[in-house]
This record gives structure tokens, C-alpha cells and sequence, in this order.
């Protein structure tokens, strides 16, 4: 069967390309949302496991004919969805060369080029958001699991012996801070992390979706009184509903005040950093104790690639992670250590997820990022200025970033109760989802459900921002 290993490889070789050139160049051509349902997906790959192998050529046949066809079109220029990119060709291509070389980048002596490669984008990012040089990071499989190994940090930095005995070292609750708009991976952090769930405080926001200062600092000294210990603050920069950013410094100085540790979650708005106009919207992250990027979302890296970085990082995520295995644990004098990235985080057997993040940084450069990340601000500020002229659409928040979301509330329907008027939100994005022209969300924001777009892919341009609005109107028409 392995006879022909590099014969399997020429064949591949060819076949695949074609596949991925048939499908990105008719990207725009094609539908954004698959139409088939959950039950005939279901039906097209209800097969039993082959009891003899099958031919290369069949299997990628299947792929183009069934998988491609049917996958939700996540790098077309009309998806509007979540944090989700258009891959970069070196990106995609980067992934077959990781594959191709499987190191595992849990040790230096497994990956000693994935070990330093991924040391040095880890620089690149931390001197991007202003970190000196004690900073550190890993590398993790998104922002929910590097919100994971910062929360553990914040966690541990409470009490010695947390991570030994668990969260009974302290006599009292820690308690976690954020905004009601901060991601669900912090809520199921304190779970995972012992602390609990209700210890996440949901801290209300203004009229534009930023955290309430005053009453954060209320909920901390009412804990305070209560006997709880506060014990982290999370900042959002970019948040998952409607990507603006909280206050980074006047949160960096409550946490100081508060003995917190401060982690500012930039899974998404990390990448106004590349922007000279942008960047000063980040103003006060340097600041944070820890800082979630994710380069699968406005770095437009293929899945799954998300970073944590720590401000002093080569002692507090060693102290968190590291461990003893005597099978990686040869001497080679110590200098390979530092590279160990199992001692990091909590991966062993890691993918070399660097790689497609080093070529993407030096194909793009920061001059690259930044002309895309301020290209698709102007196009989402577009959309908005699109939306304000419209009486039957209403904007409900600010553009910081390349978020804009906004309700449909025609006068003809004043009739309708709150309740109505939301599930029409819900509605008409069927409607657009149907049609397969292009693909948005809904969201909830104080209470109401409203329209959700984000504009994240590098191939999407004026014209299909334009398609978006009449494409609305059209959807929207239907119920009036
Ligand atoms: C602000 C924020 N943090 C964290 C995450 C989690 O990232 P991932 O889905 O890569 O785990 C998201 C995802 O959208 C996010 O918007």
C-alpha cells in the first residue's frame, strides 16, 4: 500500500491543486450559504467504513463533487458572518507543508524549526502590542483556549499553590470581571478552571456597548465586602457582538488598584495594532497582564490559530504549565528548553501552527495588514453610512472596528410588539440566507435582536457592500 508513497504524493500533487484553483476562482460565482439541509447532508455521507481502501482519485472526487460544494462559503467576499477570514493563498498552502513535515511542536527536539519559528512570530506579536522583552506567549488553537491559558495564569497569580491543591488554597471565591459582551470562552474558563461560572461578573455596558466603569469598580468592592477576592479583569478589545473596544488604560489602572490580574482579550481588534490610523484605539494593552490574539481572524490565517501572550510571560506561563516528563526530558544543556512549548500551555502534540502564521506575517508585512485592516474599517464605515440613509433600517452601534449592526424598523410595522420585531430580525436573515447571495448574522444587544455584519474578507469590495444593502431591503420588503 505504501509502495508508491511518492507516487501517492505526485498524484495528490495535482489533483488537489485543481481542486482548490476550481474553487477560489468562482468564489464570488458561488452561493455564500450551502443550500442542502442537515438530513440530506446527513443521507450524502451515510456510507459504511470501507473495507478496502479506495482510490486516491475517488476520494478527491468526492471532495469536489460533495464536500466543496456543500461547505459553508467562509472565504467569499459576500460572507458577512463572524470573525471568520478569507484564507491567504500562503496560508492555505502553508498547511500542506506542515502536514507534509508533521513535526510536533510540544518539544524543541521534536520541531526544532517550529519551535524557533514559533518563538519568533510570538515576538513579533508581543512587540506589535507594545510588550518588552520578559514577554512570552503560545501559541493555541483559538481565542477560547488562549483565554483559557491567560485565565489560569490570573488564576494561579491569586495563590502559590492553586495549581498543587486547586482553588481551595484560597479560603474564599475568586471572582472574574468582564463586560456582559465579552466572549462565552470566559464563562467557560471559570468553569473549567474551578472557579465557576456565577464567579464571572457581567458587568453592564453604555449606550455604545462599553464597559460601565463605575459600576465595575461598584461589583468589585461589593465582592470586596462580601468576602470574595477579585481576582481578574477581562477588557474586551473587539467584541464578538459589535467589535468595539472597552477603556484599556482606566481598566489597567482599576485592576492595579484592585491587586487584579488585567487580561484584555484582542482575539479579534488585536490587528489594529499594524494600523498607524487605528492603533491608538489599543492605547493600554501594553498594560495587560495577558492579551488574547487570534491570527485566524483579522490575519486572515487559516484555521486554527489563536495566541496568548504574557507581559511576563517566560516565567509566569512556565510556572503555570510546565512539568516534569522524563522521555522529553534528554539534557542538551538547557537551551532547548525555553522552546519546549508543552511547557507553555496545555497542548502536548502540537501542530506546527507557526508556520502558516510566519509566512502569512512576511508575505503581508505590516504595511500589508495595516492597508487591509483599514480598508475594510472604511468599507464597513460605508455600509453604515448606507444604513443611516435607510428609514426602514436603524444602526445600534458605533463602527470601530469593521462591525456595524443595525435593525430593520419600518414605520409600516409600528404595530408590532418587541417581541415580534425581533424574531423579524431572525426572519429576514433566513430570507438572505436562503438566497445564497450573501451571509450575515443576528445578534441580541441590550435586549434586542438586531443584524450583524462584519467585513472580513480581503476580497470583498465596495460593490458587494452595495449587493449587501439592496440585498436587505429586498429580504426586509417581504414581510412589509
Ligand atoms: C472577542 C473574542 N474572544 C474570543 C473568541 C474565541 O475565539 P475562537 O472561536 O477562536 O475560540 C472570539 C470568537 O469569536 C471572540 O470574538
Amino acid at each position: 500500500m505504501f509502495d508508491d508513497f511518492v507516487e501517492q504524493h505526485k498524484k495528490l500533487s495535482t489533483l488537489i491543486p485543481a481542486a482548490v484553483m476550481e474553487f477560489v476562482s468562482t468564489l464570488d460565482a458561488r452561493r455564500v450559504a450551502p443550500e442542502a439541509s442537515v438530513d440530506e447532508l446527513v443521507q450524502m455521507f451515510d456510507e459504511p467504513f470501507p473495507e478496502e481502501g479506495m482510490p486516491i482519485e475517488h476520494i478527491i472526487e468526492r471532495f469536489r463533487k460533495q464536500v466543496a460544494p456543500n461547505a459553508m462559503g467562509v472565504p467569499s467576499p459576500r460572507y458577512f458572518g463572524q470573525f471568520n477570514p478569507t484564507p491567504l493563498p500562503i496560508g492555505v498552502w502553508a498547511d500542506t507543508l506542515t502536514s507534509m513535515l508533521n513535526q510536533n511542536a510540544g518539544a524543541w527536539r521534536n520541531g526544532p524549526t517550529s519551535a524557533t519559528i514559533e518563538a519568533r512570530v510570538l515576538r513579533w506579536l508581543c512587540d506589535l502590542l507594545g510588550y518588552g522583552p520578559n514577554s512570552y506567549g503560545t501559541l493555541a488553537s483559538g481565542g477560547s483556549e488562549a483565554n483559557l491559558i491567560a485565565l489560569k495564569c490570573a488564576r494561579d497569580a491569586a495563590h502559590r499553590e492553586i495549581k498543587n491543591v486547586g482553588v481551595r488554597a484560597v479560603a474564599a471565591d475568586l471572582t472574574i470581571y468582564a463586560s456582559e459582551q465579552c466572549h462565552y470562552s470566559i464563562e467557560k474558563s471559570a468553569d473549567i478552571l474551578g472557579m465557576g461560572r456565577d464567579l464571572v461578573r457581567k458587568i453592564p455596558t453604555d449606550s455604545q456597548f462599553h464597559i460601565e466603569l463605575d459600576a465595575l469598580r461598584d461589583a468589585i468592592a461589593s465582592d470586596r465586602a462580601a468576602g470574595k477576592i477579585p481576582c481578574c479583569i477581562v477588557g474586551v478589545a473587539g467584541a464578538t457582538s459589535t467589535g468595539v473596544l472597552d477603556s484599556l488604560p482606566e481598566l489597567a489602572a482599576i485592576a492595579r488598584e484592585n491587586n487584579c490580574w488585567y487580561h484584555v482579550d484582542a482575539a479579534y481588534a488585536g490587528a489594529l495594532a499594524f494600523s498607524d490610523k487605528h492603533k491608538s484605539k489599543l492605547n493600554g494593552i501594553e498594560l495587560a497582564d495577558s492579551i488574547t490574539i487570534d491570527p485566524h481572524k483579522w490575519m486572515f490565517v487559516p484555521f486554527a490559530c489563536g495566541a496568548t501572550l504574557v507581559r511576563d510571560g517566560k516565567l509566569v506561563l512556565r510556572d503555570a504549565f510546565d512539568i516534569t516528563v522524563e522521555y522529553l526530558a534528554e539534557d542538551r544543556g538547557g537551551a532547548d528548553v525555553e522552546f519546549d512549548f508543552f511547557r507553555y500551555g496545555q497542548m502536548g502534540t502540537r501542530r506546527f501552527n507557526s508556520l502558516k502564521l510566519w509566512m502569512a506575517m512576511k508575505f503581508m508585512g505590516r504595511k500589508g495588514y495595516a492597508e487591509t485592516v483599514e480598508r475594510q474599517i472604511e468599507l464597513t464605515k460605508h455600509l453604515a453610512e448606507r444604513i443611516d440613509q435607510l428609514d426602514e433600517f436603524e444602526r445600534v452601534s458605533p463602527v470601530e472596528t469593521a462591525v456595524c449592526c443595525f435593525r430593520f424598523a419600518p414605520k409600516a410595522l409600528g404595530g408590532m410588539n418587541d417581541t415580534e420585531l425581533d424574531a423579524l430580525q431572525g426572519q429576514v436573515q433566513q430570507v438572505i440566507e436562503r438566497s445564497g447571495e450573501a451571509w450575515l448574522t443576528t445578534t441580541v444587544l441590550h435586549g434586542r435582536r438586531a443584524f450583524r455584519v462584519n467585513v472580513n474578507s480581503f476580497l470583498t469590495e465596495k460593490r458587494h457592500i452595495d449587493d449587501l444593502v439592496e440585498l436587505l431591503r429586498r429580504s426586509a420588503a417581504k414581510f412589509v
